[in-house]
Parts: C-alpha cells; sequence; structure tokens
C-alpha cells in the first residue's frame, strides 16, 4: 500500500499565497506587519529556527528583528524589552524562542508579553481561550498540524487520534484543538506522556498518530495499525559522516512506517515549515487586529 506523503512545504507554500492579499491591504493602509524575536544564549537549533523565521518574514517583504542576549543576561533585563516591545507599535507580534536558559523563568517571561502580540499562543490568557474552545492565538505547530490535514482532507472528526508527549508548545495544545468541536476536529484524543506504560498499546489504536516527544525513530510500523496516518512532530539530530555531522530524523521510523501507515509528514519538510507560516499567519493577523 502507498503511503501519502503529507507535505507541509506544498501546504505553506499556499499559505503564504493566501496571505499576499492581506499583507498588501495593511500595506495600502502604510502597516507593515512586524515580528520582534527574543533570543537567549547559543542553543545552535535556536539559532537556526529564529533566523529561518526572520528570513522568512523578510522574503515576504514584512518587518522583523532579533533581540539577541547572551546567557548571563537577568530575567529583569528580559523583562524590560519585553515591556518595551509590548509598547512598541511596529511589532505586532513578540516571540520569545524556547528553551530559556536555567535561571529564566520561562513562565515569567512568557506571562509579560501582551496577549495581543503573543502569536506563539504561549500566554496563559491564549492558552486558557484555546481551552475553553474559543481560540485566539493558536500555538504555531499545532495550528500549522491542523492546516495540514484539512489541506489533505483527513477529517479528524469521529476518529481516535493519539498524542505522544505532552509539551505545552505541541502535545498538550493539538490535544485541545483535535477534540475541539469544529471542522475537520471533534477527535476523540488520547494523550500519552513519560509516564504512560506501553505506549505502543495506545498508539495501535490510533487512526492518527501524532509524534510530539523529540525522540529519534521512536515509533515504527509494528506500533501502529494498518493505515494509519502519521504526524511527525520530531526534528532530531543524529551524528552522521556526512560534512556538516548530523542528519535530520524525526520521532517516527520512516522505512517501517512506509507501506504501512496511509500518509505521513516527512522530516524535514512536514511540519517544520507549517510552524513558521502559521508565525507569519498569527502576525498578519495580529496586525490586522491593531486596526480595529
Ligand atoms: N521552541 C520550539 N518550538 C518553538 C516555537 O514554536 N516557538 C518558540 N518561541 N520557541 C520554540
Amino acid at each position: 500500500m502507498d503511503t501519502q506523503i503529507l507535505s507541509g512545504k506544498e501546504v505553506s507554500n499556499a499559505v503564504y499565497e493566501a496571505l499576499k492579499n492581506r499583507i498588501e491591504a495593511l500595506k495600502s493602509q502604510s502597516i507593515i506587519p512586524g515580528l520582534a524575536a527574543v533570543l537567549v544564549g547559543e542553543d545552535p537549533a535556536s539559532q537556526v529556527y529564529v533566523r529561518s523565521k526572520t528570513k522568512k518574514f523578510a522574503s515576504l517583504g514584512l518587518h522583523s528583528e532579533t533581540i539577541t542576549y547572551s546567557t548571563d543576561i537577568t530575567q529583569d533585563e528580559i523583562l524590560a524589552k519585553i515591556r518595551e516591545l509590548n509598547n512598541n507599535v511596529l511589532y505586532h507580534g513578540i516571540l520569545v524562542q524556547l528553551p530559556l536558559p536555567g535561571h529564566i523563568e520561562s513562565e515569567t517571561v512568557l506571562n509579560a508579553v501582551d496577549p495581543k502580540k503573543d502569536v506563539d499562543g504561549f500566554h496563559p490568557y491564549n492558552l486558557g481561550c484555546l481551552t475553553a474552545g474559543k481560540p485566539t492565538f493558536i500555538p504555531c505547530t499545532p495550528k500549522g498540524i491542523m492546516r495540514i490535514l484539512e489541506h489533505y482532507k483527513i477529517d479528524l472528526s469521529t476518529k481516535h487520534v493519539v498524542v505522544v508527549g505532552r509539551s505545552n508548545i505541541v502535545g498538550r495544545p493539538i490535544s485541545i484543538l483535535t477534540n475541539l468541536k469544529q471542522k475537520f476536529s471533534n477527535a476523540t484524543t488520547t494523550v500519552c506522556h513519560s509516564g504512560t506504560k506501553n505506549i505502543n498499546q495506545f498508539t495501535h489504536q490510533a487512526d492518527v498518530v501524532i509524534l510530539a516527544l523529540g525522540s529519534p525513530e521512536f515509533l515504527n510500523g509494528n506500533d501502529i495499525k494498518d493505515r494509519a496516518v502519521i504526524i511527525d512532530v520530531g526534528i532530531n539530530r543524529i551524528d552522521d559522516d556526512s560534512e556538516r555531522g548530523y542528519k535530520l530524523v524525526g520521532d517516527g521510523e520512516v522505512a517501517s512506517l512506509l507501506g504501512k501507515a496511509s500518509a505521513l509528514t516527512p522530516v524535514p519538510g512536514g511540519v517544520g515549515p507549517m510552524t513558521i507560516a502559521m508565525l507569519v499567519e498569527n502576525t498578519v493577523e495580529a496586525a490586522e487586529r491593531s486596526l480595529h
């Protein structure tokens, strides 16, 4: 059986195409959607992610700035910067790249972002709205996953979705989104995590498995039922002897999933590009809302 490859790259291009008119309409009113990204420390993956985000903003003619701090910055200095960004009309979105160094309380920093500029959807106000079924800003990766499913007409209604991982960034919000009472959603969702015994006993029952645990090639073909859909959020670096010294793999073991799953998102080129597309969409939305 053929396994359909769900291309986030393709879906993200459709998102950018659809955003063009909205961006033009804002520009005609002298508004250029703007993003401020706060990057603390030298985590190489975070540096790559932030650079990809700001590069995409530039390529779309949008405004973005990265505020970079070394690891020894104090929490108060970051909080002061966020207050300043909250009041700067050039920025419609503020993003604090995670993880933050250990001496900084992520929760305190994320709570300081104006919920109206919280394009990552990490502020408790926005998370609360999502939980109550009235989403405002939806976190980018979960929003991107729902958009891929919608694009490929994979309707979750009445399906059993098993989410592996319960992070605030992906696992928890996607577990809420998948069972909201709305189009393409309405699933029955099970969340597995590090405290779950025999995770494969759950994945075996799933119509859709969403992998968001960050464990290279964790799930293989024997862990799923025939024709399950696999959404792989993992981006794991594995050392190899290539020039750059590593390769990227997901949380799924692709060789054994191909032919058994009905569809899967590749790594790279699956969920990753959607995270950036949804960040752009949320920032455009924030700019539009700033007009009202
Ligand atoms: N770290 C990993 N994923 C994300 C994300 O989507 N947003 C931010 N700000 N940090 C992250």
